[in-house]
């Protein structure tokens, strides 16, 4: 049996899924036009990671039903909209997409659009079905010379706004993350959203759909267009007032409009705007061509693949940071050991968790964070911590998370982790750890104590009076009791004040008895037992 199950919601290329069935992943297709229910009822059957399109909605009660062992949803496509993010987020669900794979045939048939629209073709194609040869009522405009108004200049309006020059347009452009470098680079020029539905003959749509962007172009803005302007939309359906749109054409305040998206896809039976003679769609064809399917589904399937095999969630767009360094990857796994160590130290809920890092070159602290919250709460966590939710889980059970860096450690180390924990009633404690030779890890401080010992198998933290014998005294409690002492470890603070830490690394773990033995020597403050 395969160690891994996919569910394919939409179907994706042949050669997406050999990328499963040749990683030993089985790839189950739900059929056409599945029921919501029916997915849901797939997923409670155990899958690690779904594939949708933007047919499928995964929605919070979908994204339920696969936990807890649904772990990813791959997007085979680049909107994110049908997937609800926060929910997957909660869950502990990764979420990817591969926003590469269709860049030209979005682009391409955004083209397509404008020119059927401005030439009238769909029309004119219909009519000579119907046996008529009407030439005169199918008079277009030419694209040369006119202005295109990009909204939005990303991947896709990239592509299109190269496409429109190459025919001769002008290309305005909004988009506030689009430098004036780049523009230039690009040959367009940037202005203001009311500029630019003042200025274009056709306004083209390429932003996401976001609470910010819903009903983007509406009413409003639709008079603020020329008049006989045109309207594309083959980025997301929800972008364009419908409604406002049907009257801006009707009116004949809009020349024409093309929509390749919709508000609900499919529109329901009867949708004004397809009864109107300067109105031209496509049911969601922009990234339809065997080209960018066998794209997407190919990547999709190598990002799955490579998360489910590797626990890597730097694919996920859901996860609360950018990419980790490869030379600080140690340091991930570190700051999960010491929460891990934190976890079983700690006697009550832990109130809070400062984290810092000093070293340069990782700016981002926060999948050390991540790391660490995931050491610190996956025992006691239903359904478990990862990267995905870990800041998530730490805000339900109250924990301030603080986190700060610093460049240059004043530690001498080329990195120093330190990681210190409250508990409820303002008790804590402190571990801090770095990483030698960038892949040796060490814990370097135990609550003040000095330490150099790798965090790693069954340690025995027994704090002490700093007095002769204690260690023979420990060590032989431990010896009598059959245990076995890999290592150990003493460590005094900076300042003196007659107390020392031992840590002896044990070949297996000691029973109550022994703790108890260890406990009742007179030099001895305080014996814990954890596992690295
Ligand atoms: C996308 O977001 O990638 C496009 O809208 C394509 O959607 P589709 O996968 O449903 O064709």
């Amino acid at each position: 049996m395969s160690k891994f199950r996919v569910l394919l919601a939409d179907p994706i290329s042949p050669r997406g899924v050999a990328v499963f069935e040749e990683g030993g992943i089985e790839a189950l297709a739900m059929p056409k036009g599945a029921a919501k229910g029916d997915l849901c009822a797939r997923l409670r059957e155990g899958f690690d990671a779904m594939v949708v399109r933007s047919a499928t909605r995964a929605d919070a009660e979908v994204l339920a039903s696969g936990v807890p062992r649904l772990r990813a949803v791959g997007r085979a496509g680049v909107g994110i909209d049908n997937v609800d993010v926060e929910a997957a987020t909660r869950l502990g669900v990764a979420v990817m997409n591969v926003p590469d794979g269709n860049t030209l045939s979005a682009a391409e048939h955004t083209m397509a659009l404008l020119f059927a629209m401005a030439r009238h073709l769909p029309q004119s194609f219909q009519s000579l079905r119907e046996g008529k040869w009407e030439r005169a009522a199918f008079t277009g405009a030419e694209l040369h010379g006119k202005t295109l108004g990009l909204a939005g200049m990303g991947r896709i309006g990239s592509r299109v706004a190269a496409m429109a020059r190459a025919v001769g347009m002008r290309v305005l452009v909004h988009d506030p993350y689009v430098s004036p470098e780049q523009a230039e680079k690009a040959g367009v020029t940037l202005c203001s959203l009311d500029e630019l539905l003042a200025q274009a003959d056709v306004l083209s749509l390429h932003v996401p759909l976001t609470d910010a962007t819903r009903n983007l172009v509406n009413a409003e803005r639709l008079a603020k267009m020329k008049n006989g302007a045109r309207l594309v939309n083959c980025a997301r359906g929800g972008l364009v007032d419908e409604k406002a749109l049907f009257e801006a054409l009707r009116s004949g305040h809009l020349a024409g409009a093309a929509l390749d998206v919709f508000e609900q896809e499919p529109p329901p039976a009867g949708h004004p705007l397809l009864a109107l003679p300067n109105f031209v769609a496509t049911p969601h064809l922009g990234a339809a061509t065997g080209e960018a399917q066998e794209a997407v589904g190919f990547q999709i399937a190598v990002k799955l693949k490579k998360f489910l095999e590797t626990e890597n969630f730097e694919d996920a767009i859901n996860v609360p940071f950018r990419r980790v360094p490869e030379d600080w990857k140690p340091y991930t796994k570190l700051a999960q050991t010491l929460g891990a160590i934190h976890a079983q130290w700690a006697a009550g809920p832990v109130s809070a968790l400062s984290l810092s890092f000093e070293g340069a070159g990782l700016d981002d602290v926060r999948p050390l964070t991540c790391a660490c919250l995931k050491g610190l709460l996956d025992a006691v966590t239903e359904g478990g911590v990862n990267f995905v939710n870990a800041m998530q889980r730490a805000r339900e059970r109250g924990i301030e998370v603080k986190e700060s860096t610093g460049v240059s450690p004043r530690s001498g180390y080329e990195g120093l982790l330190r990681v210190e924990i409250r508990m409820n009633g303002g008790t804590g404690h402190v571990l801090a750890g770095t990483i030698l030779e960038k892949r040796h890890p060490r814990l370097v401080e135990v609550d003040g104590y000095h330490m150099d010992l790798e965090p790693a198998g069954i340690l025995l933290l027994l704090e002490n009076r700093d007095v002769p014998g204690v260690l023979g005294r420990t060590a032989s409690t431990i010896g009598t009791h059959g245990l076995n002492i890999a290592e150990c470890r003493l460590g005094r603070r900076a300042r003196e004040e007659g107390r020392a830490l031992a840590v002896f690394v044990l070949d297996s773990e000691a029973d109550e008895r022994t703790l108890a033995a260890l406990r009742a020597i007179p030099e001895v403050i305080g014996v814990k037992q954890v596992r690295a």
